[in-house]
């Protein structure tokens, strides 16, 4: 194995945001905005039309490890919704949307012969975007592994990697001739390093050699679906992974020490065999007493470097590091809900500090210079590889008011003037990295609307739309209009 090179997403501290409000700034026609969701976040319908049960659906069930004891069970109820649902895309203006796949609704127990209802459901999800000029956008996988694949080790198996590119040819075969935009997996690190090294998210195991293991196993699956999609789809669409690159600065006398391993494990470790076809050597080293990295066997590195045609980037926030001095309490700031274990397998010296606010309702730090560095430091180490922004949005207190209309009707109505501002902001920076150079396809605004939000439940609202979880009524919050305004017009709009 070569030595990738070890350019860092960023290593100096940013002077915050305040320049990051503009407007009238134009995009190009050809540029697509659209908005995001994931099947288990929003579909609901958890048992019927014989979808098997996900790691997620396990993990959501058992005490303790979602807020509130929420599940996905019934969500926003998406697949009875399908239509409206649609229409109100439509309504929007969306030019493309980003939905993804739930394995086990195609094959309930990860692998054997397509469920019929469940390719019907995606078809029909499908055929409805088509027919109201939105370009499908398909994520084959967001975190929801069938349980039974799981109960055989999961993405610690490299079966597992296998049965992925069984189940992507599956779909290529279904909807190879009009999906525009394939992406494999949806951010690997959660599904690893959260998955089984912190224990936040399903299947919940706190082990960091299982979650090195799954970081290859996924890489591998990876490519390996790649390979088994273009042996299928019919319409020349392009090949896609996302990742949640992590834009990391560092504090004290080591700081670059910090930097270096942590962006080895968020970012080089994927970065690295999906576009060098080289892990990056000084992980190994880091991790040395963590794993001996046997999982990966010789030729995995070919079958993972598959040539892509766009990169998928969910940014949300920035991540601030130091070497932790032994003595002080270790500061573990890092975005993820603790649940025991660490997500940073082999950086035990490494502490995440609590960056400047202002902050979403995550806690997250608003850093839209973030967003940009990110996409100006990937287009200076990939030139010729498009992006895309797959995910950005942001979680806020959604209060629902009655007004009356013009016509003298009451409407529901959300101001949330703060999600509003920070996606202008985020558009902004967006908008500045293509100035200098970056070539960015388009915006996926996360979330189209309100959802399971993981280990949160419903307590954190990410939608432009609201929903209301008891009734599912769907609620146009104003940076849904502010949206609709900005695709209209191809222009990011003032805030109203
Ligand atoms: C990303 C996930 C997405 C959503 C947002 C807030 O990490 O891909 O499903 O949870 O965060």
């Amino acid at each position: 194995m070569s030595n990738a090179p070890t350019t860092t997403r960023s290593a100096a501290v940013s002077v915050g945001n305040a320049d990051y409000r503009d407007w009238g700034l134009e995009f190009p026609t050809d540029f697509i905005f659209g908005s995001a969701t994931a099947s288990y976040q929003i579909e609901g319908a958890a048992t019927e039309d014989g979808r098997g049960p996900s790691i997620w659906d396990t993990f959501s069930h058992t005490p303790g490890m979602v807020w509130n004891g929420d599940t996905g069970d019934v969500a926003d109820d998406h697949y009875h919704r399908l239509e409206s649902d649609l229409d109100l895309m439509k309504e929007l203006g969306l030019e493309a949307y980003r939905f993804s796949i739930s394995w086990s609704r195609i094959q309930p127990t990860g692998t054997g012969p397509a469920n019929t209802k469940g390719l019907d459901f995606y078809t029909r999800l499908v055929d409805g975007l088509i027919a109201r000029g939105i370009k499908p956008i398909a994520t084959l996988y967001h975190w929801d592994l069938p349980q039974a694949l799981e109960d055989k080790g999961g993405w610690t198996n490299r079966a597992t990697s296998y049965a992925f590119a069984e189940y992507a040819r599956i779909m290529g075969e279904a909807l190879g001739d009009k999906v525009i935009t394939w992406t494999t997996l949806n951010e690997p690190w959660c599904s690893a390093y959260l998955g089984y090294g912190s224990g936040a998210h399903a299947p919940g195991l706190t082990d960091g050699a299982k979650a090195l293991a799954a970081v290859h196993h996924l890489n591998l699956a990876h490519g390996l679906a790649v390979t088994a999609l273009k042996k299928v789809v019919t319409n020349d669409p392009a090949f896609s992974i996302t990742l949640n690159l992590h834009v990391i600065r560092g504090e004290g006398e080591q700081a670059a020490e910090a930097v270096r391993q942590i962006d080895g494990l968020a970012n080089r470790v994927f970065l690295g065999p999906l576009l060098h076809g080289a892990y990056p050597e000084d992980v190994f080293v880091d991790t040395a007493d963590v794993t001996d990295w046997a999982f990966i066997l010789p030729g995995d590195l070919e079958l993972i470097h598959q040539p892509l045609d766009l990169l998928g980037v969910n940014y949300y926030s920035t991540t601030l590091v130091r070497i932790w001095d032994g003595v002080s309490p270790r500061a573990n700031n890092d975005g993820h809900k603790d649940m025991g274990g660490s997500p940073w397998p082999g950086a035990d010296r490494v502490e995440f500090i609590a960056q400047a606010g202002p902050y979403t309702e995550m806690g997250w730090n608003i850093e839209p210079a973030g967003l940009e560095e990110l996409l100006v430091s990937l287009h200076e180490e990939f030139p010729t590889l498009p992006l895309m922004i797959t995910e950005n949005g942001a979680s806020f207190v959604d209060v629902v008011t009655s007004e009356t209309a013009e016509s003298g009707e009451s409407i529901s109505v959300v101001h949330d003037e703060q999600r509003t501002d920070y996606l202008q902001r985020h558009f902004t920076a967006a908008h500045r990295a293509m100035a200098r150079g970056v070539d960015l396809r388009g915006y996926q605004v996360w979330s189209l609307m309100d959802n399971f939000e993981w280990g949160y439940g419903y307590s954190k609202r990410f939608g432009i739309v609201y929903i209301d979880f008891e009734t599912q009524e769907r609620i146009l919050k104003d940076s849904a209009k502010w949206y609709s305004k900005v695709i209209a017009t191809r222009t990011i709009q003032p805030l109203g």
